[in-house]
């Protein structure tokens, strides 16, 4: 179903949250709820849907639903959660596409800690739905993610995985390697948890917080069955009783960890710190925690409650034990801890607060990095500022060394690099990055390696700001001048073919009339302020797969991807970044000539003066190509993509427009004031 913005903002929501409030304790016989309340298990629902996000790469959370399908469905952490969804067909079928079942699953979650007592600082609307799991095959088990993201010691995953053990959401609840060593299970917690970008403080209120509600689930030894991958008619159908309420097998562990399980309180904190926990085998064969008194002369009744192993690793670690002191004793700094990240969990993935729909927005939150307002005042002349920025494209500055071409100064390939640079660094996965801030100019990313000399470069576009008003960013100034040099550069390959007499066959030569759109309006963050959470992009070993990932990360398709690879590459550029060279001597002019240097010559593998892989074309002709152009050769689709541009340039300019355009304003949720669009 198309994703309607128009009738996600317009949905009563409180007509359906009313209608999740009542359902909440409304306990049916296809799935009984403990105590009456369905509230704990929408809540491990929501937080399990959204608890796959990672920063690596921003893919994961709730955003897509992809819960619903295979891998994320059969992860044994979701056992069970496709009951929770068919508890919620009814109210999905009553609202329809105007609320999705990712925004579906995360209202069920905030509305069940709200009628259980629970804070909520929020709710941001406008998940779109996925068709289907391939966004969540490389989250794993699967090949794709073997081959991009291998974990070889199941248990003990790294980053870029956001979890280290593949099936569950963060760790194995009963400790490393399934051993009950809460000491060695707390550095695990830190480390999965700071892969999605959470602090100490933001961990503990959200196991705490999170474990306030509900039990564990394993009523005997023998396992939920067999998963939906396993079994799609008949889903762990459980293999106590009747598998249902108090036989109900989960996650093999057995017991709530408070006495209020359907209220919010800060007793499990209270308790991890009232009696000593003792190691023992649950009815569900797995290790878990009871407590012993502290007094062993004692003789006031224990409570019938339970720990996980990595709950009680939180008492054996100092800062994370100091925060659990601090919640024992302080609600109010749970709550106000709990309510923020809890929004942060279940809202990472949408990006930046502009792109939240309905009436229980938030201000923005610092996770969300948002950019300050558009100054106020007239509008840039961008229609004068593309002429100043046409004519500094010859003009040699002391800012940055030009590169030369037909022995003049031209810094066309190296303003296309800065806008590229500055604009690639878009996440469609988590609407993150983007040109639109211009944070290429602060730490980290001005520091990463691929952006080495960009800050000369600006610093040549920066006086053209002379002469136009404060609501010129350096963002717009950034993305102009790349749009201005490439759009020159197209004519000037085009003016060049036709000069040159080669006009023969399909869509070779001739003014194709292809435009670059500009749209205007981006600002500029301000520096500490708010920093974006932006990655470098990957670097993988087998170049085929880099290539595609990164491209699949930025939301481009492969033969968008393939076009933008033909942009002009700068020869002293690519020699600061440590390659002899560039596949062109001509850097000022956009044409397919890319696809046909890259398939016409015989591209001999080497190793520059710095020591990095490349490819030189054979017969000493001074051109280079990198790793990455080659495995556009490598790759058969990629090839035959490569292939209808090299014989047809018409084609390869409107792809290259396009991808170009749509990648510049990918980052624009700020809805860009069409007045700035030319
Ligand atoms: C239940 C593990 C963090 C909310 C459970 C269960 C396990 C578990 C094993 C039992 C599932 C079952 O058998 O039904 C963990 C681990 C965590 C973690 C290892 C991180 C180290 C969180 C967080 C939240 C949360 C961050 C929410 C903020 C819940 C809730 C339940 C639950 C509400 C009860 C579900 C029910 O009663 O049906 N958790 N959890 N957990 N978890 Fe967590």
């Amino acid at each position: 179903m198309q994703f309607d913005r128009a009738a996600v903002a317009k949905l009563d929501l409180a007509a359906v949250k009313a209608d999740l409030a009542a359902f909440m304790t409304k306990s049916q016989d296809s799935w009984p709820a403990d105590w009456g309340n369905y509230g704990p298990l929408f809540v491990r629902q929501a937080w399990h849907c959204s608890g796959s996000y990672r920063s690596s790469d921003g893919r994961g959370g709730c955003d897509g639903a992809r819960q619903r399908f295979d891998p994320e469905r059969s992860w044994d952490d979701n056992t069970n959660l496709d009951k929770a969804k068919a508890l919620l067909w009814p109210l999905k079928q009553k609202y329809g596409g105007a609320l999705s079942w990712g925004d579906l699953i995360i209202l069920a979650g905030d509305v069940a800690i709200a009628s259980m007592g629970g804070p909520v600082l929020g709710f941001c609307a406008g998940r779109i739905d996925d068709l289907d799991g391939t966004e969540s095959l490389p989250l794993g088990p699967t090949p794709e993610q073997e081959a991009l993201m291998p974990c070889p010691v199941q248990g003990d995953c790294k980053s870029p995985l956001g979890q280290n053990t593949l099936g569950l959401i963060y760790v194995n609840p009963e400790g490393p390697m399934g051993k009950p060593v809460p000491e060695e299970s707390a550095p695990q917690i830190r480390g999965v948890f700071r892969r999605m970008g959470m602090d100490d403080a933001e961990t503990v209120a959200l196991i705490g917080g999170g474990h306030a509600f509900g039990k564990s689930h394993g009523a005997c030894p023998t396992g939920p069955g067999p998963s939906p991958e396993e079994a799609p008619d008949a889903p762990w159908p459980g293999t106590c009783g009747d598998g249902k309420a108090n036989n109900t097998f989960t996650s093999g562990f057995e017991g709530p960890w408070t006495t209020t399980p359907t209220a919010w309180d800060n007793q499990y904190f209270q308790n991890l710190l009232a009696y000593n926990w003792e190691v023992h085998v649950g009815p569900g064969g797995h290790h878990q925690w009871r407590p012993k008194a502290k007094d062993a002369k004692s003789k006031a009744p224990l409570p019938a409650v339970m720990m996980l192993t990595t709950d009680v690793a939180l008492l054996h670690d100092d800062d994370y034990r100091g925060l659990v002191e601090l919640f024992a004793a302080n609600l109010t700094a749970l709550e106000h801890t709990f309510k923020h990240a809890w929004y942060k969990l279940v809202t990472r993935d949408m990006g930046p607060a502009t792109r939240c729909l309905g009436p229980d927005v938030p201000p923005p939150q610092p996770f969300q990095a948002p950019l300050p307002p558009r100054p106020a005042g007239p509008a840039p002349d961008y229609a004068a500022l593309a002429r100043d920025i046409s004519a500094a494209l010859r003009r040699s500055s002391p800012a940055a060394e030009p590169d030369t071409v037909h022995g003049k100064p031209h810094y066309g390939a190296l303003f296309a690099a800065l806008a590229w640079q500055c604009a690639s660094s878009f996440r469609e996965t988590d609407y993150s990055g983007g040109c639109n801030g211009a944070r290429i100019r602060f730490a980290p990313q001005k520091d990463w390696p691929e952006n080495t000399y960009m800050d000369s470069v600006l610093a040549v576009l920066e006086p053209l700001k002379a002469g136009q008003p404060a609501s010129l960013s350096t963002a717009d100034l950034i993305v102009l001048a790349g749009t201005v040099a490439l759009q020159e550069a197209i004519a000037e390959a085009e003016a060049a073919q036709q000069a040159e007499g080669g006009c023969k066959g399909k869509g070779t030569c001739g003014a194709s009339g292809v435009r670059l759109h500009f749209c205007g309006g981006r600002v500029d963050a301000v520096e500490g302020e708010h920093a974006a959470h932006a990655q470098p992009p990957r670097v993988l070993a087998n170049k085929i797969l880099q290539v595609r990932d990164n491209a699949a990360v930025m939301g481009l398709s492969p033969r968008e991807a393939v076009a933008l690879a033909a942009r002009p590459r700068s020869p002293s550029q690519q020699q600061r970044l440590g390659y002899s060279g560039s596949w062109t001597h001509t850097p000022s002019r956009v044409s397919n000539q890319y696809f046909k240097v890259l398939l016409g010559e015989t591209w001999l593998r080497t190793n520059s003066s710095e020591g990095l892989e490349e490819f030189a074309a054979a017969g000493g002709k001074g051109l280079f190509m990198t790793p990455t152009d080659l495995a556009i050769k490598w790759d058969p689709e990629m090839l035959a993509i490569a292939q209808e541009f090299a014989a047809d340039n018409k084609a390869f300019l409107q792809t290259f427009a396009g991808a170009w355009t749509r990648l510049m304003n990918a980052d624009r949720f700020d809805g860009p004031d069409r007045n700035l669009c030319d």
